[in-house]
């Protein structure tokens, strides 16, 4: 067994590659969403200046069967790296995990860094023995966190919605609601800023404590371009308070593609000084109803969160999201 970089680059290799994290991540876990190739090599291709990425596979005759990645913050959280690796379920139980994580190792350490992360998706009934689990332990990680994943099937009938919509509306009388699909406007850019940096802080991440994120409108901008790489589209409500600065957000990838059935949510905050108002529940409502009547070919949408972060849950089960399996995450202080 060969370990060297990867060319991502190369279109034939990261086809291979590709398909090794497919079954590789899928393995006993079908019915859950996966990406496309074009998802998926869009997202690993995006420039984000916020971080550098150091992509390695373990190649068996010539054939790629292990990958792995090490994500080194560049503008926060610089004693933190976060480890992707994934076996081809062909090879797996001879070595290959452990020298990817060995290698990714030696790359996070040279680079100063002191608390190792990763993570995975395992059943719920399994989240004490699984074999990732072992694996994760084998090498010096413990569990930090778990969060679970739960999935809500569309469409959400337009009644609840509208019923939600107005719920909140009676408690944020005096914020406006805007939606944003595809492009986010330049004059709220740097007050969005503020709300996607303290996302890590204020959501609760188990033993892993994240420093405020440095988001800049470059890296705005760079997210959107990701989207577009991989073949998405980025729905984007904000609140506006009436002084015009950004009090919530949530923000929803949802797939161009008419075939595409998974949205993702991705972050969903509001600003420490405008909680109470309930406009998580009028972002959130007001995403989902956009996306319903823009793109009426998705059925799903996946989120995670904290199991202690009440509040977001508490929304979520309002809304009919149900669990359906965990996500740990590692941590090893080097
Ligand atoms: C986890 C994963 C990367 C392991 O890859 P691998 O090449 O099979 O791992 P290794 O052969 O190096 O295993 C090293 C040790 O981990 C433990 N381990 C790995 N797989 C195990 C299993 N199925 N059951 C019990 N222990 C296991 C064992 O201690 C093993 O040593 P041993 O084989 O000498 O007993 C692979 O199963 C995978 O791709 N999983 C899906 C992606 C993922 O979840 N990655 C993150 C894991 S934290």
């Amino acid at each position: 067994m060969d370990l060297r970089p990867l060319d991502i680059h190369d279109d034939d290799l990261m086809s291979a590659v590709f398909r090794v994290v497919d079954r590789g991540t899928s393995l006993g876990r079908e019915e859950m969403p996966r990406a496309t190739e074009q998802e998926w090599v869009g997202g690993v291709r995006a420039p984000d200046s916020g971080e550098r990425a150091v992509h390695l596979g373990a190649f068996v005759d010539g054939e790629v069967v292990g990958v792995a990645t090490a994500y080194l913050f560049l503008l926060d959280n610089t004693d933190k790296a976060w480890f992707e690796v994934v076996v081809d379920p062909d090879h797996r139980r001879s070595g290959i995990g452990s020298a990817l994580v060995a290698r990714l190792t030696e790359v996070a350490t040279a680079d100063g860094r002191t608390q190792l992360t990763g993570g995975t998706k395992i059943p719920f009934d399994r989240v004490e023995d699984h074999p990732y689990r072992a694996f994760a332990e084998h090498h010096g990680f413990a569990r930090s966190n778990v969060e679970v994943v739960r999935h809500l099937d569309l469409p959400v009938p337009e009644a609840s919605l509208s019923a939600w919509a107005d719920q909140a509306a009676a408690a944020a009388a005096d914020y406006r609601i805007e939606t944003h699909v595809g492009s986010f406007p330049d004059e709220h850019a740097e007050s969005l800023c503020v709300l996607l940096g303290q996302l890590a802080v204020d959501a609760p991440t188990g033993d892993v404590v994240y420093e405020e994120e440095v988001m800049t409108p470059e890296r705005l901008a760079e997210r959107y371009e990701m989207s577009a790489a991989m073949g998405r589209e980025t729905f984007e409500t904000i609140a506006l308070s009436p002084d015009g600065v950004v009090a919530a957000q949530s923000t929803l990838q949802v797939p161009l593609d008419p075939e595409g059935r998974d949205v993702w949510q991705w972050g969903t905050f509001v600003h420490r000084e405008h909680r109470g108002h309930r406009l998580g529940l009028a972002v959130k409502t007001a995403n989902l109803r956009a996306v319903q009547e823009q793109r009426p070919h998705v059925a799903r949408v996946t989120t995670q969160n904290g199991e202690t972060n009440d509040f977001m849950i508490s929304i979520n089960e309002l809304i009919g999201f149900r669990p359906v399996e965990a996500s740990m995450e590692f941590l090893r202080r080097v």
